[in-house]
């Protein structure tokens, strides 16, 4: 299995949420470290713990291919902004990734398209490479407007990005009703289905270079149904919660990635 090759590579990670110290995130990132050095070069590997953890992490990680994100950020470099954490700040550690949008914060903290757009444009004005999050919610699932809701967040949330900023971006596809504890898989197949309307959208915002964005599923992604979305059109990587947050089943699936691709 080789990953599209307008993509390029099949990116795997994991949102830790509010979960791990930072001793047990010393020591579960101590033997990823381990698990990469074998892994496939096609596979990019990423891990996004809380931001208390990113420093020292970052310097455990300095040598390592693994990329280190951070859950959530301001888009002002600073400010007063009680509880917030800059851009300017975050990539003073050395980060690759920012995740932006994960639908618990639009949920939780009623993040909106708009305010994922600035921190868009902040992410990438500091070097920091945004995961932008969209999905639809069980209730526009049943309305039938998935794709409407979806290019929503996306022409808003990528608004106003060049083309060449637009590659710097990476889209995962989480369905509402996908994540967490509550949460159903979603089918293979719809998942093929709407990250091709993902891909339809992103190639009409931005040409050629949207076909180079990578397109992430998360939601529900266990040991025994990740295989399943690997074979599917425009599905570029996993973004995994709980299935990830266990080293040993972590790397067990890394594994099977990386057999799936070197055979
Ligand atoms: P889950 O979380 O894999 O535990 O469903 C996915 C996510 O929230 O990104």
């Amino acid at each position: 299995m080789a990953p599209d090759a307008r993509v390029g590579k099949l990116w795997i990670g994991t949102n830790w949420k509010m979960h791990k110290t930072l001793a047990e995130g010393q020591a579960y990132c101590s033997e990823l470290m381990r698990v990469a050095e074998n892994l496939h070069p096609d596979i990019e590997l990423f891990v996004i713990p809380p931001h208390t953890h990113l420093h020292a992490l970052k310097t455990l990680m300095a040598r390592s291919r693994v990329r280190l994100g951070a859950q959530n950020m301001h888009w002002e470099d600073e400010g007063p902004y009680t509880g917030e954490i800059s851009p300017r700040m975050l990539a003073e550690i050395g980060l690759d990734l920012i995740e932006l949008g994960h639908s618990e914060r639009r949920q939780y903290y009623n993040e909106n398209d708009a305010d994922i757009n600035r921190k868009v444009h902040a992410a990438l004005s500091h070097n920091l490479r945004p995961l932008v999050c969209v999905g639809e919610t069980a209730e526009q699932r049943k309305f039938g407007i998935t794709e409407e809701v979806l290019a929503i967040q996306l022409k808003i949330g990528l608004s106003g990005l060049s083309r060449e900023q637009a590659e710097q971006v990476l889209i995962a596809y989480e369905p509402v009703w996908a994540i967490g504890a509550g949460g159903v898989a979603a089918e293979p197949g719809y998942v093929e289905d709407v990250h091709g309307c993902i891909r339809r959208l992103l190639a009409a915002l931005f040409g050629e270079s949207g076909h180079r964005i990578p397109i992430l599923y998360g939601g529900s992604v266990s040991e025994s149904n990740f295989e399943t979305y690997l074979d599917r059109r425009n599905v570029n990587g996993l973004f995994i919660g709980r299935a990830a947050w266990d080293i040993g089943r972590f790397s067990r699936m890394l594994l099977a990635v990386h057999r799936r691709m070197s055979a």
